[in-house]
């Protein structure tokens, strides 16, 4: 391997480990470190990254400044909670004034931010830090869409005209960690969290491929929010307990159901539809990951939990509860799906070899923190819309203020 791009992450959770694993399957990259305000969450995902052979002298990092300036990392992977996004870019921002050599470039998972303001921020960070962006939405590279998207534009889209209604909705039984269900800490629940996935999977399936993201204008965004179950008293209090006291969902909720379409224009004035839908209120096997993609004469369908493996356990087989065989794993009993590579299928792999090859400078990063920020642009109309039970324009400049928690 010829100097390998040297990653750094920080934020050593979940998103992390998983990254991590994905990366067995990415050439030319070395995991360097991670950085996190717990050295023991650090140390474990450096400790990951050794034992499965991607990072052989991975080491741990007390913060964002600290992994920034040194120089044996040479990229960064910002994978800490949605309110430190802005705390972190300012660490690197400062770590990085005492680099000799600059960074080859910085990806932030999504959401970009809490707010449009602080989207906003973040991506003037990132130009004032002065190295190539990505944004990490991983649906964009899970290989069923990809090769769907591009069969479906080559076939269908060639001959008959172009799709005009994509679908997608994300769901699962809700997140693992406190700070997911906390409006100051998440900035909202599953619609930032989780329809940012499905708005730009659905815009990105039905834009042309190659095309750039202005072909289409999002010209109005109808949505409606809900609190299905959580907020109800046995499971708000098992919430709770979960969280050892730290979520208060009966009092301080945000929402755990959300869905939104976004009526679009082409550059030649034909409408297009997207239809999206999020849930942490739903339980199945595990993750429900659905994509519609419509056309004159064609149409694709993509359910990710359907991975070609279901194996089956009957009520004489107990065990502890886990997530060995899909991510959000609900059950450990009767009939399961198995998704054999979690992190080819959702998109990590394809996503980070995508970013390795950008930040090597061998392509043009394809997502950038101005893509964040257009997620964001929609996803606050799409508060707003619910809240105010109206359409929203969301090109309204006072979107760029809009807190819908505030
Ligand atoms: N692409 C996806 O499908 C996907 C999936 C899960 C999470 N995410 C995103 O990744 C981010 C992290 O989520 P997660 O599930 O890994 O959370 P997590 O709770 O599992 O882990 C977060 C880690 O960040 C650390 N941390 C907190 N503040 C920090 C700071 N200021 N500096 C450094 N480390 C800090 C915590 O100690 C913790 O170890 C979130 O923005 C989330 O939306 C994306």
């Amino acid at each position: 391997m010829n100097n390998p791009l040297r990653i750094g992450f920080i934020g050593g959770g979940f998103i992390t480990r998983f990254h991590i694993q994905s990366l067995v399957q990415v050439r030319d990259c070395v995991v360097a470190g991670v950085a996190d305000m717990s050295m023991d969450a650090a140390e474990s995902a450096a400790a990951l990254a050794q034992s499965i052979g991607v990072g052989p002298e991975a080491r741990a990092f007390e913060s964002a400044e600290a992994i920034a300036a040194d120089p044996e990392v040479d990229a960064l992977w910002v994978c800490a909670p949605n309110h430190a996004r802005i705390p972190v870019l300012e660490g690197i921002r400062d770590g990085a004034m005492n680099r000799a050599e600059p960074l080859k470039g910085i990806c932030a998972e999504k959401p970009l931010a809490r707010t449009l303001a602080e989207a906003l921020e973040v991506q003037a960070l990132g130009k004032e830090i002065g190295a190539p962006t990505g944004y990490l939405e991983d649906m964009l590279f899970a290989p069923s869409l990809v090769r769907g998207r591009e069969v479906l534009w080559r076939r269908g889209a060639a001959n008959a005209g172009r799709p005009y209604l994509a679908r997608a909705s994300e769901e699962h039984g809700g997140p693992h960690s406190a700070w997911f269900w906390k409006k100051e800490t998440a900035g909202g629940g599953v619609l930032l969290d989780m329809m940012c996935h499905s708005i730009e999977a659905a815009r990105w399936m039905l834009t042309e491929p190659g095309a750039p993201r202005d072909s289409l204008t999002p010209i109005e965004v109808s949505a409606t929010c809900a609190n299905l179950k959580w907020i109800q008293p046995k499971y708000s209090a098992q919430l709770s307990e979960k969280f050892g006291g730290e979520v208060d969902w009966a009092a301080d909720p945000t929402e755990d159901f959300a869905r939104a379409t976004v009526k679009w224009r082409t550059e030649d004035g034909q409408i297009l539809l997207t239809e999206t839908s999020s849930s942490w209120s739903y339980v199945g096997a595990g993750l429900r990951h659905a994509f519609q993609l419509l056309g004159p004469e064609y149409s694709m369908e993509v359910d990710m939990a359907d991975a070609g493996v279901q194996v089956f356990f009957s009520r004489e087989v107990t065990g502890d509860a886990g997530e060995d065989l899909v991510e959000k794993q609900n059950a450990e009993q009767g009939q399961m799906p198995l998704i054999p590579d979690e992190p080819a299928h959702y998109g990590y792999s394809g996503e980070n070899r995508h970013f390795v090859d950008a930040f090597l400078g061998r392509t043009e990063s394809s997502l950038t923190f101005d893509d964040g920020v257009e997620v964001m642009r929609l996803l606050m109309a799409a508060y707003q819309s619910s809240a105010e039970g109206r359409t929203i324009d969301p090109s309204d400049p006072s979107l760029e203020s809009y807190a819908p928690f505030s």
